[in-house]
């Protein structure tokens, strides 16, 4: 049974079978997901599908992209989003220098703003970050106690042992069945067990040999397989490493 860390159920790209595919996880072997939102609006249609699914848990956030929107009275409706019981974490959130169609002020002010209200209710974080890392460390480190998970971990396996150190998790995507996944490899391997999770980040991002399509938790057991080998356990044996660690991540009991 896999546990589907970050999964965007709540894309557009599912518009036009949402309830079915979601119906039929279960019977694809998923025990869990956890899908993140990416602005107030995400955020708020991912509450209500998680309400609906005993499986489904959902997070509230603005996403780097969307860090524009975020001001008082965003962060009061994420607030009373977090008394939900579904709502496990605060996300994602985090800092994406890639395209700065937002600038990085901006976006620093929001992660900021966001990293605060997480800390204010007791959730952990799902962290956004590409070519921004030592910003992205900067900020983290005014809030010690704030937690959580570097999702679509594309760092180094110094960064990510660091990381771990800290207390923090790292989520791996399909780019570990990739044929460029040396480094991703490198890192999943350098980290403590407990400390690894597996997310599909659909609609994006599908895993060989399904690379290309639009993506679904019902791919996720790839990348089992994939950690499997890596680690030398069988596939059930990953599943199981990563639903644990994904439940303890998000305190689902
Ligand atoms: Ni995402």
């Amino acid at each position: 049974m896999l546990f589907d860390t970050h999964a965007h159920l709540d894309d557009r790209a599912f518009d036009c079978d949402r309830e079915a595919l979601i119906s039929g996880l279960p019977e694809k072997g998923i025990a869990l997901v956890m899908n993140p939102g990416c602005s107030l609006e995400s955020s708020k249609n991912a509450v209500a599908l998680a309400k609906k699914y005993p499986f489904l848990y959902a997070a509230v956030g603005s996403h780097p992209d969307a860090a524009d929107e975020v001001d008082e009275q965003v962060l009061e409706e994420y607030r009373l989003l977090c008394r939900e019981e579904k709502v496990k974490a605060i996300g994602e959130i985090g800092l994406d220098y890639h395209y700065e169609d937002i600038p990085r002020e901006i976006q620093k002010k929001a992660f900021r703003m966001q990293m605060a209200l997480a800390q204010e209710v007791g959730l952990p974080v799902i962290i956004h970050q590409r070519e921004a890392l030592a910003d992205c460390l900067e900020i983290l480190g005014d809030f010690p106690e704030v937690k959580g998970v570097f999702h679509c971990f594309s760092g180094s396996a110094q960064t990510a042992r660091e990381l771990t150190a800290q207390g923090w998790y790292v989520g791996f995507t399909g780019v570990l069945t990739f044929k460029n996944a040396r480094k991703a490899l490198e890192a999943a391997q350098a980290v403590p067990r407990d400390r690894i999770v597996l997310e599909t980040d659909c609609p994006y991002m599908a895993p060989e040999p399904y690379r290309g399509r639009r993506n679904d938790p019902g791919y996720l057991y790839r990348m089992a397989e994939v950690l499997g080998e890596l680690l030398e356990i069988t596939p059930e044996e990953a599943q199981a490493l990563t639903l644990q660690n994904g439940k303890r991540l998000y305190g689902i009991q």
